[in-house]
């Protein structure tokens, strides 16, 4: 099947242009003036513009946290992710006590039902000279990122020296680091004492985790980088001190970089005092309207090099059910810790807001250009995490994952026009400017307008090479 998408505008990471883009088959042939094809399907794209497909780094589907899961599977997500722009996603592994191969066997099998693109971070949650051994193995299964957390203590932390070991182990196989950046010892230590003193309501979990840690932690993974000559790249970065340890590290010449997703250019603590606070309790919590600030400024000024989600979905009040694809489906969710704020889980819903708020209230708003807005969301996290030029560009050979979005679409967004399985937005009745008309993965139309054409099981595994550092 060739379809020949006519007269847009194209966007890249560099440059706008108008132009013409034949696909044949699953990828892009030809891009230039006036192309003519016989057999083509045409799209007159007037007025329209022409990107290449999202790339969310950093999503958790069916992820098992707190006593229930997330509420997006990897076909539920996936289609989200589509409507929104997004057309390839990387999940993180959860490492099993039996190792690599049997957690990412697990991994896959949850993923059979993919619709669209994706790939695998593993979590480095465990190390010992065996762990270390087999390492260089998950590079062999296409997964080349290890993510290791300075935060959740006796769970998912692993200290410093093994951090610093792996960082070693990472650069000699062409591996990327990725950190999740807290204090874990002062977290532990101020839990506690905050619910000795009664305090069980949302806010508390900002307080008990304070950006002072996020901040230390991200300057501390910075110079272990450096000490072991290996790049990392910080995931979430949601304080305003992080930018300014970020942009001091990469001056400085370490090869660091940096994530920041649209929960934290949007929204501060102040949320977690509403009545229903619950729904932005994640790690790491919401900062100040200047951590917002500093955020963009670090977006508008090139020190951040993407925007990820951190999609990682809960209901609300996860005994009433919604209805998805017409049956009636409720898992437990934030309800779970409403008399505690350690028992809310983790996360937030994200997947398909990201691009359509990003170009409303980041492009739109002035804070950052399209090219910019096309370089965060999909040619740097493609260059990245070692998947360019197949993903992330427009240029003849790309995979044809394409998307065509109208500027001039307005939308009254919020959960009604959301295909996130969950019963909130965040961005409830904000009005957006611009959204996705067509998405296209490897040639196929799998979003077009409000329809869903795409299909469980079409979604393919990417097996990832080293990667660039930005
Ligand atoms: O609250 C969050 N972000 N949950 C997902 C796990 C993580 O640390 O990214
Ligand atoms: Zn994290
Ligand atoms: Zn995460």
């Amino acid at each position: 099947m060739n379809i020949l998408i006519k007269n847009g505008t194209l966007i890249t990471a560099s440059d706008t242009f108008e132009a013409d883009i034949l696909i044949e088959g699953e990828t892009i042939a030809q891009i230039g003036r006036d192309l003519q094809h016989p057999n083509a399907e045409v799209i007159d794209a007037a007025g329209k513009l022409i990107m290449p497909g999202g790339i969310d780094p950093h999503v958790h589907l069916d992820l098992p946290m707190f006593g229930t899961v997330s509420s997006d599977d990897h076909y539920t997500g996936h289609k989200a992710a589509a409507f929104g722009g997004t057309t390839t996603v990387m999940d993180f592994v959860v490492l099993e006590n039996e190792g690599f191969d049997h957690s990412v066997d697990l991994w896959m099998k949850k993923a059979e039902k993919a619709a669209i693109d994706y790939s695998f971070h593993m979590n480095l949650t465990n190390f010992n000279d065996k762990i270390a051994k087999e390492i260089p193995s998950l590079m062999k299964m296409g997964i080349q990122t290890l993510k290791v957390f300075t935060a959740y203590n006796g769970r998912l932390r692993i200290d410093d020296g093994s951090i610093f070991k792996a960082l070693r182990i990472a650069k000699e196989n062409g591996m990327l680091m990725m950190a999740h950046c807290e204090n874990g010892d002062v977290i532990e230590a101020l839990i506690p004492e905050a619910l000795a003193a009664g305090h069980t309501t949302p806010e508390w979990h900002a307080y008990t985790r304070p950006a002072w840690g996020a901040v230390e932690a991200t300057l501390r993974m910075a110079a272990m980088a450096e000490q072991a000559d290996s790049p990392v790249y910080i995931v979430h970065m949601n304080a305003g001190g992080e930018v300014d340890m970020l942009k001091y590290a990469r001056e400085n010449g370490v090869k660091v970089m940096g994530e920041t997703c649209p929960q934290y250019l949007f929204f501060t603590i102040d949320h977690l005092y509403r009545p229903d606070g619950a729904k932005w309790i994640c790690s790491p919590p919401m900062r100040t309207d200047r951590d917002n600030v500093r955020l963009w400024e670090g977006l508008s000024g090139g020190v951040l090099q993407t925007v990820g989600t951190d999609h990682c979905p809960f209901y609300f009040d996860g005994t009433s059910p919604i209805v998805y694809e017409g049956s009636e489906i409720a898992i437990p969710g934030k309800e779970l810790g409403k008399d505690d704020f350690t028992k809310i889980p983790n996360g937030l819903p994200g997947i398909q807001d990201r691009m359509p708020i990003m170009w409303t209230y980041g492009v739109r708003a002035g804070y950052i250009t399209p090219n910019q807005f096309v370089a965060y969301n999909c040619t740097n996290p493609a260059k990245i995490f070692g998947l360019y030029p197949r993903k992330g560009a427009l240029i003849p050979g790309a995979d044809a994952d394409i998307v065509i979005w109208d500027p001039e679409k307005q939308v009254k967004y919020g959960v009604a026009h959301s295909h996130q399985r969950t019963d909130y937005n965040l961005y409830e009745g904000w009005e957006l400017a611009g959204y996705p008309e067509k998405v296209f993965l490897r040639g196929k139309l799998i979003v077009d307008g409000e329809e869903w054409k795409g299909k469980r099981g079409d979604g393919q595994f990417l097996k990832r090479g080293e990667g660039e550092i930005l």
